[in-house]
């Protein structure tokens, strides 16, 4: 795990930028994961920029976000997929039916996420998954004690991962109680990892990823016995290091 220590949240995004841009032009059909949450916002919309400048192109990119709420409305303002839209898709030439997300209301839910999952498979594999981190170590949804070696699948969500996320909505009552998400294999599976982690309420956490025990009782940890993961972190969450 390598990690690449910045000032602050623009510095992180600017990195988080330029690693990606060059995937991107480096392959020719790339499968990025994407992720949601405040962390990867500065990353999208410089994306939009070096895009608006011509330098990069997303005609040939797919894409698999690591997550969705059970219940909402691919439309409703608080999903993951009008988030993607509304942060990145609408503003950039990525082919809509290339973008994928797990369908939230899926009439099964089961079935969804097998079907997700064999999505991903069939794609080749993620070239570059875009990771952020929970305070309590959760990567996508997977919250801690959910098996190192699930896929695709549904989850309750921690009472304080709905508690941190309650600041999108009217009020905590409003918060979905369960997600869908790739699994913790699933992200394993991704052939290269850039974690994300910003701000000074994440410097437990990241104390933790760097010299805590690998545990399910800490997601992100697993991430140590992944061959090509780098950590982008600013001063704010190093401060436990
Ligand atoms: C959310 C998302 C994760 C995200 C994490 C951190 O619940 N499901 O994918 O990485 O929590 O969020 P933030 O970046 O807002 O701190």
């Amino acid at each position: 795990m390598e990690f690449i220590k910045v000032k602050n949240y623009q510095e992180m995004s600017d990195q988080a930028c330029n690693i990606m841009i060059d995937k991107i032009n480096q392959i020719e059909q790339p499968v990025l994961g994407l992720a949601t949450g405040s962390t990867p916002e500065g990353l999208y919309q410089n994306l939009i920029e070096k895009y608006n400048q011509g330098q990069v192109s997303f005609k040939h990119v797919t894409t698999f976000n690591l997550d969705e709420y059970v219940g909402l409305d691919r439309e409703d303002v608080n999903s993951y997929y009008r988030y993607m839209k509304e942060k990145l898709f609408n503003h950039i030439d990525i082919a809509m039916e290339r973008v994928h997300l797990p369908n939230g209301t899926a009439h099964d839910l089961e079935a969804e996420c097998q079907h997700y999952e064999k999505q991903i498979q069939q794609a080749g594999k993620i070239d570059l998954q875009i990771l952020g981190m929970g305070i309590n170590g959760h990567i996508g949804f997977n919250e801690p004690g959910t098996s190192f070696h699930s896929s695709t699948h549904i989850v309750d969500l921690a009472p304080s991962t709905r508690e941190a996320n309650s600041r999108f909505f009217p009020s905590i009552d409003d918060v979905p109680t369960q997600a869908l998400t790739m699994g913790i294999e699933t992200i394993m599976e991704s052939k290269e990892v850039l974690l994300l982690v910003s701000g000074k309420q994440k410097a437990e956490a990241i104390a933790r990823l760097a010299e805590g025990e690998i545990s399910e009782d800490f997601p992100a940890s697993i991430l140590r016995n992944h061959p090509n993961v780098t950590v982008i972190v600013d001063e704010g969450a190093m401060a436990k290091l």
